[in-house]
């Protein structure tokens, strides 16, 4: 009698293990975005640093329906790009903030997202807002992951999933140009005094050692986006008091100029580390279309801030509680001075995920978490 019943309670277990087993292996299967950047994909990691770049106050979040529209640190309405090309992917959630304290154990499985608020390439980028996660940083975060991967998973499944399963995304480098090469006060001034060529130069160098770093922990499928047309963004139009239909000439001349050497770095580190990919996401075309044929998309205005106030664009003042919002958030391309709407966002990502070559390079990300 005895006997039967620790047979059975052995049996009891090893049908739990297993279960526990295939829901772990199921995850696993979907695969994780492991997702590095600024403001326009970060998930929430700046409501956990004294910055003044936050969006933890309403109307942020407003149409993000797992919150029920309650402001997440998102900088945008809804969804960002890396929140939707996981979905699209069939990801089980969201990539939650890194510094979120329920981060940690099997959650880190379904991805982390390290993306900063005011971040950039250079450690000086956003000194403006007082804190906030450069690239550096959030690859030394990533390696504290990437340890506690190991513990979760054991060595060689930690790498298999890691090598096969993960998608790491890095969209950074307009605060670089934003909030440290163009700011007209000298808190920065080796920057203001340096020449284009090579502030660019700098980037681009730091930008390889921080992808190298990453593939030495195991990260292969790469996704990074080019910088977008940042003469475009409301603020700078508004500031600079352009016509509706006009971008700001300088910014977008320095992002075109860096998109270049992105190219041609992507491309030398796909010949350079075996195994890896590294796939180019034009987010400069791809916003800059949706600006030229903004109706086309089913958009009212790509010159006009849903969220925010000053000046012709409401391009002054970022978006709160007390600042203006339009009526019709989908039909702006813009959500606040600096960053698209989940509309937008939705175009973007899903031309990331699925388009061709004329917007994400030598191949998408559907084609890349297959590989
Ligand atoms: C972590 O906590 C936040 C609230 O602080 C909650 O919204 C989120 O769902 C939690 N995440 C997990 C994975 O439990
Ligand atoms: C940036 O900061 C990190 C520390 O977080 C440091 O290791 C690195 O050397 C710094 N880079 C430069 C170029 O100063
Ligand atoms: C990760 O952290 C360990 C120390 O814990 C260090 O030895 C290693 O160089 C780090 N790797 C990277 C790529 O920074």
């Amino acid at each position: 009698m005895a006997s039967g019943r620790s047979n059975f309670a052995v049996m009891a277990v090893a049908v739990v293990m297993l279960s526990v087993f295939a829901v772990c292996r199921g995850d696993l299967e979907k695969g994780a975005s492991y997702v590095f950047g600024d403001s326009l994909v970060d998930s929430g990691n700046n409501n956990y640093l004294q910055t003044l770049s936050k969006a933890d106050t309403r109307p942020n979040g407003i149409d993000f329906k797992a919150s029920g529209g309650a402001p997440t640190g998102r900088f945008t309405n809804g969804r960002t790009i890396a929140d939707i090309s996981g979905e699209l992917l069939g990801q089980i959630s969201y990539a939650p903030p890194f510094l979120a304290p329920n981060t940690s154990g099997s959650v880190l499985l379904n991805g982390v997202n390290y993306a900063s608020g005011g971040g950039g390439i250079l450690n000086g980028t956003g000194r403006l807002f007082v804190n906030r996660l450069g690239l550096d940083i959030q690859v030394d975060y990533f390696n504290q992951t990437r340890k506690q991967m190991d513990d979760l998973l054991g060595k060689a499944k930690a790498k298999q999933f890691l090598t096969k399963k993960s998608i790491f995304s890095i969209t950074i480098g307009s605060n670089d140009f934003l909030n440290n090469y163009l700011l007209p006060v000298v808190s920065t001034g080796t920057r203001v005094a340096e020449s284009p060529d090579n502030f660019i130069k700098d980037l681009i160098a730091n930008l390889k050692i921080q992808l190298t770093r990453l593939y030495t922990l195991d990260a292969r499928k790469f996704v990074v986006a080019n910088v977008g047309p940042i003469g475009c963004i409301p603020y700078q139009k508004t500031i600079n008091k352009v016509a509706e239909n006009e971008c700001v000439s300088l910014p977008n001349q320095l992002a075109k100029q860096y998109n270049g050497q992105l190219r041609e770095l992507l491309a030398e580190l796909n010949d350079n580390l075996p195994g890896a990919k590294f796939c180019l996401a034009n987010v400069y075309d791809l916003v800059y279309e949706l600006i030229n044929n903004y109706e086309h998309y089913g958009f009212k205005t790509a010159s006009h801030a849903c969220c925010g106030n000053g000046g012709r664009y409401a391009g002054l003042i970022p978006c709160g509680p007390r600042t203006s919002m339009c009526e019709d958030r989908s039909n702006h391309v813009f959500w606040d001075p600096y960053h698209p709407s989940e509309a937008a966002n939705l175009l973007l990502a899903k031309y990331i995920v699925d388009g061709d070559t004329k917007y994400v390079s030598p191949i998408n990300l559907r084609k890349l978490l297959t590989l």
